[in-house]
């Protein structure tokens, strides 16, 4: 009998990890190893997904070196190894440059860019034994282009972008393929998750505060398009799926048609024309900067 390709998700309890993860259990091909923080374990049987020969569930905090460690050398002695990674946990901060600091930079950066870097380290040398493999990160329409109050959830999905772009070089020559996914608005209740920064938080609640306006309308912008977008989290797991099974998957895949979008002005138009035509468009931009003082 074949052996089961062994599938790795990070972020497996929620979203659009979760619905992967159920779009493969139906599928009954992979083996899966379903991992989440060991806070978020539980959500599991609340779906409810148990374990079987053909699944495992893992604690995994991607920020946590020893849980990666112990679930690849786990991943190497019992299966030989991970066949496609799929690093997909991820969190957003939201905040303008001015409000970042150094610590909440790093968490952005750690989760979102380092975190997966370091994990593909790991299932690599597995990967280029059998001379085959797949990676595939989960971007953002945000890895592509960057909207006010989003600068550091875009750095570290740009820095993903790079690394992958790397990378797709590097492991050509041993027949395994790198390929980002990059979904625009997912109409999903994923807006409740997203961190404002302290100072962030701050200024989006006091009108008097300098950026209050830029919080303000982009956020209802953002939680409007999430809202009333067509595209599910089905729809995205649905593209991943195909990047699987497909033999020779590109480097870039858009999630959504939003982004499919974004990255044909971005191609098409002269960039200087592209800035004004997005800055023009900003939600509200007559107001900003213009924070209420008595
Ligand atoms: N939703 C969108 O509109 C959208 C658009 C573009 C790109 N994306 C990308 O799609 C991916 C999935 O996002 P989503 O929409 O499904 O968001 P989500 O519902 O917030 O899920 C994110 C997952 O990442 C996990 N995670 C966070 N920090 C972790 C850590 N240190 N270790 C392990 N897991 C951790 C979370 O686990 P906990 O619950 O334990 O924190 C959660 O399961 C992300 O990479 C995101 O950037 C989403």
């Amino acid at each position: 009998m074949r052996k089961r390709k062994v599938v790795l998700i990070t972020g497996a309890s929620t979203g659009l990890g979760l619905s992967l993860a159920k779009r493969l259990i139906e599928k009954d091909k992979y083996h899966l190893i379903l991992s989440a923080r060991e806070s978020s374990l539980s959500r599991f049987s609340e779906v409810p997904i148990a374990e079987n020969e053909n699944l495992w569930i893992r604690k995994l905090d991607i920020e946590e070196h020893k849980d990666m460690y112990d679930l690849i050398a786990e991943i190497n002695t019992k299966l030989d190894g991970v066949d496609i990674l799929i690093n997909n946990a991820g969190v957003s901060y939201r905040s303008v440059v001015e409000h970042v600091t150094e610590k909440e930079l790093e968490k952005q950066m750690s989760i979102n860019f380092k975190s997966p870097l370091e994990l593909i380290r790991l299932v690599l040398p597995r990967m280029r034994k059998k001379a085959c493999g797949k990676i595939i990160n989960i971007s953002s329409v945000g890895g592509m282009m960057a909207m006010p109050t989003m600068a550091i959830y875009s750095a570290s999905k740009f820095a993903l972008e790079g690394a992958s772009e790397s990378l797709w070089y590097e492991l050509k020559p041993y027949g395994i393929s790198v390929t980002l996914v990059q979904p625009g608005f997912i109409n999903s209740d994923s807006f409740s998750r997203t961190r404002l920064t302290q100072l962030a938080e701050k200024s989006f609640k006091d009108s008097k505060l300098s950026y209050h306006n830029h919080y303000k309308n982009m956020a209802n912008f953002i939680q409007f398009m999430m809202r009333h977008t067509p595209v599910r989290k089905n729809d995205v797991s649905m593209t991943i799926l195909k990047i699987m099974e497909q033999k020779n998957p590109p480097l870039r895949v858009a999630g959504s048609f939003d982004a499919w979008l974004f990255g044909a002005l971005r191609r098409i138009l002269p960039r200087s024309i592209y800035h004004w035509f997005l800055y023009k468009n900003l939600p509200g931009i007559k107001e900003w900067g213009r924070e209420y003082k008595p």
